[in-house]
């Protein structure tokens, strides 16, 4: 039985290079919405997300985060900070919420990827008036794929990754 929600999971790469084409006003506010919307512990939501569209700064994140100078690129870029109180589970909230975005993006055919990392995006935060309460996690970039996405996951095999019951026991 068809299930679009693996088949997203299934199908969803890393996509550095975007079209320059505009995403409708909707599918950009499912994106947030679908961050928004996302669980946390103890339903917290210790996330903020800012949504970049201006092409001056979208060029500017390109310049500040070292491994994704493509968002330069983008038709627009999610800016995904998080409460530095909240700890590690502030940054496994403020994943999840990532994953939601570009899952759900993908889902309406636009392309994303995840660049940089908390620790390491202070330069973002300066630019982008993030408050010193709270750690930027990431700058998600998102835009129709400049090409069709043809490729395979590269992953390790179930037997690797998963056990049966315990951990010695590689579930086949
Ligand atoms: C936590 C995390 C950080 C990442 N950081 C970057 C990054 O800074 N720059 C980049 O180009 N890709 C980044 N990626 C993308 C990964 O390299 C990519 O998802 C991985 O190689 C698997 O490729 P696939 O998603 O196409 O299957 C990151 C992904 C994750 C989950």
């Amino acid at each position: 039985m068809a299930n679009e929600v693996f088949e997203s999971v299934r199908t969803i790469l890393a996509v550095r290079e975007y079209a320059d084409r505009e995403i409708p006003e909707d599918i950009v506010r499912r994106i947030v919405e679908a961050g928004r919307l996302t669980a946390s512990g103890s339903n917290v939501q210790p996330w903020h997300f800012i949504l970049v569209r201006e092409r001056a700064a979208l060029r500017k994140l390109g310049g500040l985060v070292r491994t994704g100078p493509y968002t330069a690129t983008a038709a627009a870029a999610v800016i995904v900070a998080y409460e530095k109180e909240k700890g590690e589970i502030g940054l496994s909230d403020a994943s999840r919420a990532i994953q939601s975005m570009m899952l759900s993006a993908w889902g309406d055919g636009i392309a994303s990827n995840w660049t940089g990392f908390a620790g390491r995006l202070e330069a973002v935060g300066k630019e982008f008036g993030v408050p010193d309460t709270h750690e930027v996690l990431a700058v998600v970039p998102f835009g129709y794929p400049k090409q069709r996405v043809i490729g395979r996951k590269k992953r390790k095999p179930v037997s690797e990754v998963a056990s049966a019951e315990r951990f010695d026991t590689p579930l086949t």
